[in-house]
């Protein structure tokens, strides 16, 4: 499945210990997402004047936008330490109580995709985040009693890419709800020279890393890591400069496109292009055509592709807009014509 590539959103092992150096762990150095910064900022203060732990806090949107970096940069601000756990990592509600007991006094709980907590989980959470008490049933049957275990006042920074798959107890029990959004061409820009400058990388033409940040499809983690696939390649192929003509080879290698488009994207939008005469086709034969996983097509894919204006999404499936059709130089189908047409879904 190809789903190991360069413009994935996802962390990837190999790809966290040189991503790490690059995050910003204060607020100060946080590029973009202004309004969320502020509104952290007012709580952060309003939290410290009052001795008091930060209200829990969801974050949602797209992946690689910050959601781990922020709760990070949260607790380096509040003097106060981070426990990273995930949603499907928490079968049962007993899977949280060493974590939840261990959490002093102001800590941050990170549940990454928190949309994915089994319900069994989510109740048990409830207590603890409303009143920092946890409720623990000992032996099972008729001999089962429920005694309660009481926790620190900590934080919990929820961080979902479907917000709406949240329930709507869960979500009501964040204080503070915001989704983050794409980054600008700007903000990319000042994030990468930000990381260049860490990485010692010496970028004589200004437009190098203009062209990078067109290419990183909003996204922050794809920015830094085609800026590290790209020092590789100047580092063996040229002079360890970074240029414009140096951007440009080692990004047609990676198979990264002007739009930031890669070889998973454009067999997609081929696919839907040629083999369903542009749609509207059902994911599901989309992904059994290409022999891909439906789930990889809808969270890597077609976010960008929808985000570009080169897909919509119909009641009938699936379709490709004539931009996406003039983009792969297909010729434009009556389906993609008509698109705006239908209502979308
Ligand atoms: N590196 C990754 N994301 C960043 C951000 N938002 N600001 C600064 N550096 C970053």
């Amino acid at each position: 499945m190809a789903t190991e590539r360069v413009l994935s959103t996802q962390s990837t092992s190999t790809d966290e210990p040189q991503n790490w150096a690059l995050r910003p762990t204060r607020l100060s150095e946080y590029i973009g997402q202004a309004e969320l910064l502020e509104r952290l900022r007012i709580a952060i203060e309003a939290a410290k004047r009052r001795k008091e732990p930060l209200e829990h806090l969801l974050l949602h949107g797209p992946p690689g936008l910050g959601k781990t970096t922020l709760a990070h940069v949260l607790a380096q601000e509040m003097g106060t330490k981070v426990v990273l756990t995930s949603g499907p990592a928490l079968a049962r509600g007993t899977d949280l109580v060493a974590s939840l007991t261990r959490l002093q006094t102001g800590d941050i709980l990170f549940i990454d995709e928190v949309h994915r907590l089994p319900i069994a989980v989510e109740e048990f959470i409830y207590p603890a985040m409303e009143d920092f008490r946890i409720d623990v049933t000992l032996d099972g049957g008729l001999s089962a009693r429920t005694v309660q275990v009481r926790c620190k006042p900590f934080t919990l920074v929820g961080a979902t890419t479907r917000a709406g798959l949240l329930s709507a107890p869960l979500r009501s029990r964040f204080g503070i709800v915001h989704h983050l959004k794409y980054y600008s061409h700007d903000e990319l820009l000042a994030i990468l020279r930000r990381s260049a400058a860490m990485l010692e990388v010496p970028i004589p033409d200004p437009a190098a890393l203009s062209t990078i940040a067109a290419r990183s499809r909003g996204t922050p983690r794809i920015a830094n890591r085609l800026l590290r696939r790209v020092r590789d390649y100047t580092t063996v192929r040229a002079d360890g400069r970074l240029t414009a003509a140096v951007v440009d080879a080692a990004l047609k290698l990676e198979g990264v496109d002007p739009l930031g488009l890669d070889d998973l994207d454009r067999g997609y939008l081929r696919c839907l292009g040629t083999t369903y005469n542009g749609g509207p086709v059902g994911l599901e034969a989309l992904a059994a055509t290409m022999n891909e996983d439906p789930g990889t097509l809808e969270d890597v894919v077609e976010p960008y592709v929808l985000q570009i204006g080169f897909l919509a999404r119909t009641r009938r499936g699936r379709a490709l807009t004539r931009a996406a059709c003039e983009h792969l130089g297909l010729a434009c189908t009556p389906q993609a014509e008509g698109l705006f047409d239908e209502p979308t879904v």
